[in-house]
């Protein structure tokens, strides 16, 4: 069994080398940055406020434990499932709808609420363990699990813990690269993580996380150093 944390600020490519290092690893794969974008989508779905000066926390807060705690809200961790068909809230597919420009913007005002991250942390730490235990998917093998904290909060003991950067105006224009196909949607990825690097540390590694720079790699080398640091961890 080996735990996986990849963290790193957004445009920076984690999904992508997240998801190809679990499928070749035959792990299991966690986009927490996806359980926030569902809860931010599931709150504006609600008619919630989100661009009120003082959001209402408390309600905010009692909107998302109902999506995690009720049951409504599911994510498929196969790192082979299409992107198309990951996230599901009440069996209605939202894996697009949580990439739009609208939750985008406002998704750092509810994952800054403070109780909000509670919620969130412990699901995604429920998770971790339901994928690392033997009845379940690729038999316990194990999981890498990608966000702002997990090196940090969510899974401080992970096996293998990993910072993925790369220059402001590299993952601005992967963004935008995203956005042009259609896989994004447009945005200043500076400025939310500005906001976001308030309530997380992703921009500099803590003692024992791995930080790789991907300003200049390929997408193929980015894997391979990974796959160096997981062969040098197992
Ligand atoms: O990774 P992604 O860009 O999809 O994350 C969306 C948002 O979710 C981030 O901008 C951040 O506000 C929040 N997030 C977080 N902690 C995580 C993962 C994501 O606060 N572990």
């Amino acid at each position: 069994m080996i735990r996986i944390a990849i963290d790193g600020p957004a445009g920076v490519g984690k999904s992508s080398t997240a998801k190809a290092l679990a499928r070749y690893y035959e792990l299991a794969y966690l986009d927490t940055g996806a359980m926030y974008r569902a809860a931010t989508w599931w709150c504006m779905h609600r008619g919630i406020d989100l661009d009120a000066g003082q959001p209402d926390e408390r309600l905010i807060t009692e909107t998302v434990a109902e999506l995690f705690t009720q049951g409504h809200f599911d994510i498929n961790t196969d790192p082979g499932a299409p992107d198309s068909e990951r996230v599901f809230c009440d069996n209605e597919n939202i894996s697009e709808a949580i990439r739009s420009s609208e939750v985008s913007s406002h998704v750092s005002v509810v994952s800054s609420i403070i109780p909000v991250r509670h919620l969130l942390i412990a699901a995604q730490r429920a998770y971790i363990a339901e994928e690392c235990a033997e009845h379940s998917f690729s038999e316990g093998r194990g999981i890498v699990a990608e966000g702002r904290d997990i090196t940090d909060v969510v899974a401080p003991n992970a096996e293998v813990r990993i910072l993925l950067t790369a220059r402001d105006d590299v993952r601005q224009a992967r963004r935008e690269r995203q956005a042009k196909a259609g896989r994004a949607g447009a945005e200043d990825v500076s400025a939310r993580d500005a906001l976001d690097a308030k309530v997380t540390n992703f921009m500099v590694a803590p003692d024992g996380v791995a930080t790789i720079d991907n300003s200049e790699l390929t997408f193929e080398q980015t894997l391979d150093v990974m796959i160096g640091l997981v062969d040098d961890a197992i």
